[in-house]
């Protein structure tokens, strides 16, 4: 297999915020507050009909930040998030036909996988980088902790119950490369424009991260 896997990260930043937005006004603005805190990555996720608009307005104004599409479940949303700028894609999930559409049109993706099948099926197609989601449900730490020893070549995000309060215990951990989350832009800060506390979100992550303190 010769695609643009995720073997490892394109970014510095080891918090992965997990967004949905819902106006794309909303987009740049909240770029430039993970920035000034710190945080050079952002998953705007599908799950609006905004999300494609905000990864293009972010994309084309805020050329420090690495936009990645998430919530890419369907083939043809590969494309789109491609054109619309978004340089890598993530998904809950895994299916043969999203991996054919990132090579197809070259997008770095990070696949979804839950259980030790779908790590091994992932790693079959050249993928070394996956998201553990939902990562509370599929077992958290332990889950993680168990599936270093016979997975060990493997790099996780852990994203789904990841939260200020354990983000630096997961960080810690062999096998985890980045954790996501959305607790860095909550949608009240977001409707009042609060992009003070966001960065102020971004700065209390960033302190946690093992090794930057
Ligand atoms: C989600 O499902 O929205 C993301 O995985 C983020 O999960 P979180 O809200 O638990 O951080």
């Amino acid at each position: 297999m010769n695609h643009p896997t995720f073997q490892r990260p394109i970014f510095k930043s080891r918090v992965v915020p997990v967004i949905v937005i819902s106006e794309v006004s909303q987009a740049v603005p909240m770029a430039h507050a993970l920035l000034a805190g710190g945080i050079d990555v952002m998953e705007i996720t599908l799950r609006h009909r905004a999300g494609l608009a905000a990864i293009e307005a972010v994309a084309n104004n805020a050329p420090q930040m690495h936009v990645g599409a998430g919530t890419v479940t369907r083939a043809a949303e590969m494309q789109q998030v491609h054109d619309a700028g978004a340089r890598f894609a993530l998904s809950p999930g895994m299916s043969d036909a999203l991996v054919q559409a990132a090579m197809d049109c070259r997008m770095p993706f990070m696949p979804g996988v839950m259980t030790p099948s779908e790590v091994m099926r992932a790693r079959d197609h050249g993928f070394g980088l996956m998201k553990l989601f939902p990562a509370a449900q599929a077992g958290g730490m332990a889950m993680l902790k168990a599936m270093s020893g016979p997975l060990g070549d493997v790099q996780f995000c852990p994203t789904g119950g990841v939260t200020p309060e354990n983000m630096a215990a997961f960080l810690k951990l062999s096998n985890v490369a980045m954790v996501g989350g959305s607790w860095l832009t909550p949608a009240d800060a977001v409707a009042a424009q609060d992009w003070a506390r966001i960065t102020a979100l971004a700065k209390e992550a960033l302190a946690q991260v093992p090794g930057l303190q």
